[in-house]
């Protein structure tokens, strides 16, 4: 479709899946697909044809002529405007059959598995507030929704403090109430918006790289600690009195810190931060094992579920209690220190060296004795060297950020034949990508889906290896 020609309507078009990114997939009597945002499979809709790719067409929704049965009515404010909570519109059984479908794709298509090996999948009882860490930033540019780009009136482009809209990296959705965490965030960030706006202090301009404010991490726990991470682009005589008022007006923040990040990036793990009130930890517990977690530590985000998860990693594992178990990628030991009581040892690798840090700590913590932790990637730690001085392992766990297993720890865990490999992903093409790789020396037997994020298409999944 060249620039010059006029768009084109298209009518009466079912929708029929869902597809990454909030996106959903419309198909009409010719074949023609179209990816198009707020509809929910069951819908019938006219669309804005937009663009033509190779194989598809993109789109907007111009009018809904049928609604879906699927469909319910979004809970946030914010919803189809902030990028958080794509499938808010659309029933919590209907997303979970999504998500299965995700799993069964991913594993039929591109692992060459059979769909029968994977069991229902592990639903969560709490769909709201599900959350125990949200990243929230600052911008000298709020997001305009349609309405107001639309609008006649001059729209005041002020300050935000939110989310990212979609794809917008230098403009934010201005939050009032988000449903991902306990209340107790949206009361801290509005303070925060509030005594900063107030003040004076200026938000941070991700184009001119200007401005004071840039993030904010709220994290809190079952227990009732939280923790907050605020990040300023640059020294300020006023973030020290500003973090004071912070620390008075809740105190329930039992650890406060900061971060001078002048950095081009927001990433704060390679910077120092710097505690200005209460622990330099907050404290979880799965089971009865108690995690103390520091701010630069990745933790499963929704606690609820990461305890299914882990039942999951248990009952999977079959344990006897006289295994060698390797954990790669074990954050802050998390599954590592759960498993350690069924087993005779658990080495953790993890390439985070603040994470291994609170690893050993948590070993200490728990009083537990028969585990190792080492800092550093998993493709230059796990060598033949390794296996020689921590033990032939009886089952490897692994559980490896979105882009999966690097190949070369691929090859590692072809040649270290361990009986048993239980896989955890949070992205089921590149686990099943992996699962195809192993499967020269592995049959994949069970799978389990685990939906730890509801109202996103993100799925957590886990797999058992056996060694042929
Ligand atoms: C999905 S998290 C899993 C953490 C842990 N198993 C848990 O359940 O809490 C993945 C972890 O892998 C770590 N990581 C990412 N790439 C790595 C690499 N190449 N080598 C070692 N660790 C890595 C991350 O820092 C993160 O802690």
């Amino acid at each position: 479709m060249g620039r010059k020609q006029k768009k084109k309507m298209v009518y009466d078009v079912p929708v029929v899946d869902v597809a990454d990114r909030g996106k959903s997939v419309a198909k009409d009597a010719d074949g023609k697909v179209y990816f198009i945002d707020k509809a929910v499979p069951g819908d019938v809709v006219d669309i804005l044809v937009l663009k033509k790719k190779k194989s598809f067409f993109q789109g907007i929704v111009k009018e809904y002529k049928k609604l879906s049965e699927d469909r319910v009515e979004a809970r946030c404010e914010h919803f189809g405007v902030c990028g958080g909570c794509k499938w808010q519109h659309l029933d919590y059984k209907a997303q979970l059959g999504f998500k299965s479908n995700t799993v069964v794709n991913a594993m039929t298509r591109i692992g060459k598995l059979d769909a029968s090996l994977i069991d229902p999948i592990k639903g969560a009882d709490q769909i709201f507030n599900y959350r125990n860490k949200l990243e929230y930033s600052f911008s000298s540019k709020r997001w305009l929704t349609d309405a107001e780009v639309a609008t006649d009136e001059k729209i005041e482009q002020s300050p935000a403090l939110g989310f990212h809209a979609p794809g917008a990296f230098d403009k934010v959705v201005d939050v009032n109430k988000c449903h991902l965490q306990d209340d107790l965030s949206n009361e801290i960030r509005n303070f925060t918006r509030t005594y900063t706006k107030e003040h004076g202090m200026e938000y941070y301009d991700a184009r001119a790289h200007t401005g004071l404010m840039r993030n904010m991490v709220v994290r809190n726990t079952s227990l009732g600690h939280w923790m907050i991470i605020m990040s300023f682009a640059k020294e300020d005589d006023r973030i020290m009195p500003f973090l004071e008022v912070l620390k008075d007006k809740f105190p329930q923040i039992s650890s406060l810190h900061y971060v001078i990040n002048k950095k081009l990036n927001d990433t704060i793990l390679d910077q120092d931060i710097i505690l200005y009130h209460g622990e330099p930890f907050i404290i979880e517990q799965l089971g009865d094992i108690k995690y103390k977690i520091g701010p630069k530590s990745f933790f499963q985000t929704n606690t609820a579920q990461a305890n299914v998860l882990f039942e999951t990693v248990v009952d999977f594992a079959e344990l006897k209690g006289d295994e060698n178990i390797y954990d790669l990628y074990t954050g802050l030991g998390s599954i590592a220190l759960y498993v350690s009581k069924s087993a005779s040892h658990v080495t953790g690798i993890e390439e985070v060296e603040a994470a291994i840090i609170d690893a050993k700590e948590n070993a200490r913590l728990n009083g537990i004795e028969n585990t190792t932790f080492y800092a550093g990637d998993v493709k230059d730690i796990l060598t033949d060297d390794f296996s020689t001085k921590h033990g032939h392992p009886d089952l490897v766990i692994t559980d490896p950020p979105r882009v999966g297993m690097h190949k070369d720890v691929i090859e590692t865990l072809l040649k270290l034949k361990a009986p048993k490999v239980l896989y955890v992903s949070c992205n089921p093409a590149t686990q099943a990508r992996d699962l195809e790789l192993l499967s020269a020396k592995y049959e994949t037997v069970r799978m389990q889906p685990v939906d730890m994020f509801p109202h996103t298409h993100h799925i957590e999944n886990v797999a058992l290896l056996v060694l042929k």
